[in-house]
């Protein structure tokens, strides 16, 4: 018999709603929050209100796109952390509610395991899923780390950032520019137009698979700023190309260390997840390696790297098929908690 779950994702400025039938993804709802743009990141208390607005309209929308009646769900899966506390009390509140009202049980989700299994959520344009173990880098605005999957449930972290995360380092550069948030997206665009080779950003000199990208943030912020001195109009007249230098080289350094988490582990199975693993340099890279290193890669659709409903979902169905469900009381958490790998 399928399992259909609602699941449920309000972690950070993203307020989304999915609709699952075992992975089979039915509607993945997500409302986003321009009101971040001008202030070069999210600001916590406009998104914990702009989830109490969303959040019913987005699962209403979600039941009506999968056109599953309510009463025909087994179970709600919701993030539980990490993340901002306010936003996820939204969605753990409302998770909490619904399933109680509908006599039905409760997942929490872990946010990155979510991230992780994003590459198994099965819609309409389904690629082939890793067999495990394979070799995960997740990199979004809040975390940058290596897992190696040993299965649905069995992960290990074998790197990870020891200052600013990925999406961080983007958005930070974004910010210099005068970009909007998130920065991301934008450099990614802009970086179509540039010469990855216009700057020179030093490489950071962290050992082993763990990974540093503040000084990579800083010396960007210090070149705009010497040649600001002498040209005011220098961010307009080299975007293109300092946002493909910049990009490339935040790229380069993700690209070496998963190299080397194959080489040490000898896994050859490479997937990646969270938000920045949309990035169009870091695909094309992905593959040129994968080419040259006889890897298997595994990519999710860009629309699930973002934050999504749709991962909380799948990830929820895994959890449902071992029983693994949570208490009413359960309350959310912002950073990791002991004992958790992520
Ligand atoms: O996974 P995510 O949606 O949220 C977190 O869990 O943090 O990741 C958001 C991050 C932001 O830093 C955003 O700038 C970055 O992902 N991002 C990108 C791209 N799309 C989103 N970074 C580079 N290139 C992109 N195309
Ligand atoms: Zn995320």
């Amino acid at each position: 018999m399928s399992i259909i779950i609602l699941g449920i994702e309000s972690s950070c400025d993203e307020t989304s709603a999915a609709i699952t039938k075992d992975n089979v993804l039915l509607s993945n709802i997500i409302a986003n929050q321009s009101i971040h743009k001008n202030y070069g990141g999210v600001v916590p208390e406009f998104a914990s209100r702009k989830h109490q607005k969303n959040i019913i309209p987005v699962i209403d929308q979600a039941l009506k796109v999968a056109k599953i009646n309510k009463k025909q769900i087994d179970a709600v899966a919701f993030t539980n952390g990490p993340g901002l506390l306010g936003s996820l009390l939204v969605g753990t509140s409302v998770a909490k509610h619904f399933a109680m009202a509908l006599d039905i049980p409760v997942i929490e989700i872990n946010h990155l395991h979510a991230h992780v299994l994003s590459v198994f959520i099965k819609d309409s344009q389904q690629q082939l899923t890793p067999q495990f173990p394979y070799l995960c880098l997740l990199v979004s605005g809040g975390h940058t780390q290596i897992i190696l999957v040993k299965d649905y449930y069995s992960m290990e972290t074998i790197g990870e950032s020891i200052d600013d995360a990925a999406g961080e380092a983007f958005d930070k550069a974004a910010k210099v520019m005068g970009l909007p948030y998130p920065g991301g997206p934008v450099i990614d665009k802009l970086s179509k137009e540039g010469n990855i080779n216009s700057f020179f950003f030093p490489e950071p000199k962290v050992g082993g698979l763990n990974f540093s990208f503040s000084g990579l943030k800083t010396s960007f912020l210090y070149l705009v700023r010497d040649h600001l001195k002498n040209n005011k109009d220098f961010i307009q007249m080299n975007i293109a190309d300092l946002a493909a230098s910049y990009q490339n080289a935040v790229c380069s350094v993700l690209i070496k260390k998963i190299l080397l988490a194959s080489e040490q582990t000898g896994v050859k199975r490479i997937s990646i997840a969270g938000g920045v693993s949309a990035n169009s340099r870091l695909r094309e890279m992905l593959f040129k390696e994968s080419r040259k290193n006889q890897w298997s890669l595994y990519l999710p659709n860009p629309a699930y790297s973002t934050d999504n409903a749709a991962m909380i979902a799948v990830a929820g169905y895994f959890k449902y098929i071992k029983k693994q469900f949570s208490d009413y009381t359960i309350v959310p958490y912002s950073r990791k908690i002991q004992g958790e790998i992520f």
